[in-house]
């Protein structure tokens, strides 16, 4: 039993988090999104800034919060990469800091492992193999998780990331940013069959049929803006949006449905645990349960806090490499991004 403190600043949440194995001790959230929302995306440099002013203030409350002292901390981890160089150099010179003066290892952790390891937090009794959907505002990615720190992409989005297609098409309905959470809200007052829209088939070369496991939204946002102007010509401004957003919602819950089972039975696995924030998609949660029972599948979803950004999930990822072993050098820099298959890279020889 070990117990990390992580730090996650990939993006526009800075969070502190103390875990012991698989329970959360502590986790401080600190969201960027009421910075972001005026420019309808995030902003890197207001990231890094507010990072900066948020980290020191969320690792001692991390600490209070958990009730332990400095002494009760086995190692630091840090999210290293994917994510925005500048936020991320704040998250990281913070934990190295730390591990430091206090005279802890430090580990590096990929951000995608980490919203692998958020199934964990919320079922501890979770083993690999099983299939990882990851869902996110910049990911859209089928992940066989093999075992610890052994992942093959199996499926990715060839242009749109699930989470990056809400925001888009919420923006195209003048709806506010981070549209993922305001679309799921509309959805539910809509008819979700109310419009028939393309599920993003990536098209195999020489015709030979589609792509079982690779998806790709930005067709689907194109039929949305071209829907939306064409009720606007017939109709004025007065939009079907709850029509409009369940529909969307629903095409995208099918399509990364279809593709996560056919994953999973295609490599014989029984288990699909689903990360990321368009796993708070309550269509998603929905579609894929139902559709997943029928084969006989398992799903997990972590709880809606730990399906966006968080230093737990991370902290979770740092306390099962810790416990096997795994350091990372002190001279480990970020990188905007890394390949999963490539997590070894992060670990001292
Ligand atoms: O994992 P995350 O917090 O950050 C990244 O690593 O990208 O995911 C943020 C994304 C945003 O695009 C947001 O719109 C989407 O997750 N999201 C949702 C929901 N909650 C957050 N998308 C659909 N339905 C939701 N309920
Ligand atoms: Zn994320």
């Amino acid at each position: 039993m070990s117990v990390i403190l992580a730090v996650e600043s990939s993006c526009d949440e800075t969070s502190v988090s103390i875990v012991k194995n698989r329970n959360i001790l502590s986790n401080v959230i600190a969201s960027q999104i009421k910075l972001h929302e005026q420019y309808g995306g995030v902003v890197p440099e207001l990231a890094s800034r507010k990072h900066l002013e948020m980290v020191n203030p969320c690792i001692d409350k991390a600490l209070v919060d958990s009730g332990l002292a400095w002494g009760d901390i086995d190692a630091i981890a840090s999210t290293v990469t994917p994510g925005l160089v500048g936020s991320l150099i704040v998250g990281v010179t913070a934990a190295k800091t730390l591990a430091l003066v206090h005279n802890k290892p430090f580990l590096g952790i990929h951000h995608l492992e980490g919203h692998i390891y958020a199934s964990y937090l919320n079922d501890p009794d979770l083993e690999p193999p099983f299939l990882c959907l990851l869902v996110s505002g910049g990911h859209t990615s089928l992940i066989h998780v093999k075992g610890r720190g052994v992942y093959k992409n199996i499926g990715s989005t060839r242009d749109d990331a699930a989470g990056e297609a809400f925001d888009k098409v919420a923006r195209l309905l003048n709806l506010p940013y981070p549209g993922g959470p305001v679309i799921d809200r509309l959805a539910k007052e809509g008819d979700r069959n109310a419009f028939k829209l393309p599920e993003g088939r990536v098209s195999l070369p020489n015709n030979q049929g589609f792509h079982p496991y690779d998806s790709s939204f930005s067709g689907l946002k194109t039929a949305m803006l071209r829907l939306i102007t064409k009720l606007k010509e017939e109709n004025g401004d007065n939009l079907p949006i709850a029509d409009l957003c369940a529909s969307f919602q629903y095409t995208v819950a099918k399509a990364l449905t279809k593709r996560s089972i056919r994953g999973c039975l295609d490599l014989g696995l029984t288990k699909i645990a689903v990360g990321g924030g368009v796993a708070a998609n309550s269509g998603l949660r929905e579609y894929l349960t139902t559709e997943a029972q029928k084969q006989g599948i398992e799903v997990f979803f972590p709880p809606l806090s730990l399906c966006t950004d968080n230093a737990a999930m991370i902290a979770c990822a740092g306390c099962d490499h810790f416990n096997h072993g795994v350091r990372s050098s002190l001279s480990l820099g970020v990188a905007s991004r890394m390949n999963i298959e490539d997590v070894h890279k992060l670990y001292k020889e």
